[in-house]
């Protein structure tokens, strides 16, 4: 595959404000990748929205990565961010001028996965390699190009080892947690976005990792919040009113919505929360677990998921197979493992990423 040089990249695309610290990293060159002589690689980096902790902790560790990489291969190593304000329309018109701009490699963290195709058919006009991250097109659309990739994680994998956290608790000091005393684990579930699969699917398989135990649950309540704090802080507190004490444990699809609940139980004596577990094992969310607020996260891997994605823009823009670089399923896909996090080994996971990169 020959990578293609485009027009010489004049100025930035729109770098989301705020979170993210600049990202010009070196000066632009009239040379495109082109190939194993090349000596620069523009990427092209679109996030669903920037305003997500996780998404803005996959950024952070990119931009980190991009600036190691310029030291170590010498390669000029320019990353394009575009903040997608969770509209496609916009997210479509930022890849459109990506291509213009010369990118050699876009990695889009698409807003719905539904419009995946039209993105894969442009890369693919244009010869350029797309790569997918943390929201999954179908397997269709990823396969309309052998130059099309999926970086991420299973959300059923991510959902059970949730359930797991919980099932443990129960198994160890069910007195604690059956406040009731009736056997039955009552509980509410925070869901992220409707349609999407880490929604729906650590929806089902953190509840069935309890009942596949043989333990007997009841469901107070189920509310979408958007992977948001606010949004989730305002239903558990709607919850906390109508259910009060009978809420034995808060179920968060992330760890944000987790936060949130914290943030709605204010005051009332720790001695009446429920145990409250979430998904992504953020900064904050690390701090709540230290704190004891949290009981339980499951770590989703940014930091390797920026990591291969740089490994294989490196690797296809060097013209090597990027099989080479990463450990690629059916020639497609990257899948990065979750892991469980509580006090326990909150302490393993926090040396491993000091040593390892940022936040
Ligand atoms: C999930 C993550 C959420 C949110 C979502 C966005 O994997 O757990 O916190 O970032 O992706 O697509
Ligand atoms: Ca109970």
């Amino acid at each position: 595959m020959r990578l293609r040089i485009k027009s010489f990249c004049s100025r930035l695309c729109r770098l989301p404000a705020g979170k993210l610290a600049p990202v010009l990293l070196a000066a632009l060159l009239l040379t495109g990748c082109g190939g194993s002589g090349g000596d620069s690689l523009r990427i092209g980096f679109a996030l669903y929205t920037q305003d997500d902790t996780f998404i803005s902790t996959v950024a952070q560790n990119l931009e980190w990565m991009v600036r190691e990489a310029e030291r170590e291969t010498g390669k000029t190593i320019t990353l394009f961010i575009a903040d997608g304000r969770s509209s496609q329309a916009t997210q479509l018109d930022q890849v459109d001028r990506f291509l213009a701009r010369g990118c050699d490699v876009l990695l889009v963290n698409i807003v719905d996965r539904t419009a995946a195709a039209v993105l894969a058919d442009k890369a693919e006009a244009e010869g350029v390699p797309l790569i997918f991250f943390n929201r999954q097109p179908v397997r269709e659309d990823i396969q309309r190009w052998d130059r099309i990739y999926y970086v991420g994680a299973s959300a059923q994998e991510s959902g059970a080892l949730q359930g797991r956290l919980v099932l443990d608790a129960w198994r160890e000091d069910r007195e604690a947690l059956d406040r009731n005393g009736d056997g039955v684990l009552q509980y509410v579930m925070l869901e992220g976005e409707p349609g999407h699969q880490d929604s729906l699917l650590r929806t089902e398989y953190s509840v069935k990792a309890l009942t596949d135990a043989g333990v007997e649950v009841e469901k107070l309540g189920n509310e979408t919040a958007n992977w948001n704090r606010a949004q989730a802080s305002a239903r558990t507190a709607q919850w906390l009113g109508e259910f009060g004490d009978r809420i034995e444990v808060i179920f968060a699809n992330n760890d944000d919505m987790a936060l949130g609940a914290i943030d709605a139980l204010g005051d009332t004596p720790r001695s009446r929360w429920p145990l409250i577990v979430g998904v992504d094992a953020t900064a904050p969310a690390q701090e709540a677990v230290e704190a004891g607020q949290l009981y339980g996260t499951v770590h989703n891997d940014g930091r390797g998921q920026a990591r291969a994605m740089l490994d294989m823009a490196l690797a296809l823009c060097a013209e090597e197979d990027p099989a080479e670089a990463v450990d690629l399923v059916d020639g497609h896909y990257v899948w990065l493992p979750y892991r469980q996090v509580t006090r326990e080994n909150l302490a393993e996971l926090q040396r491993e990423q000091e040593e390892t990169g940022p936040a």
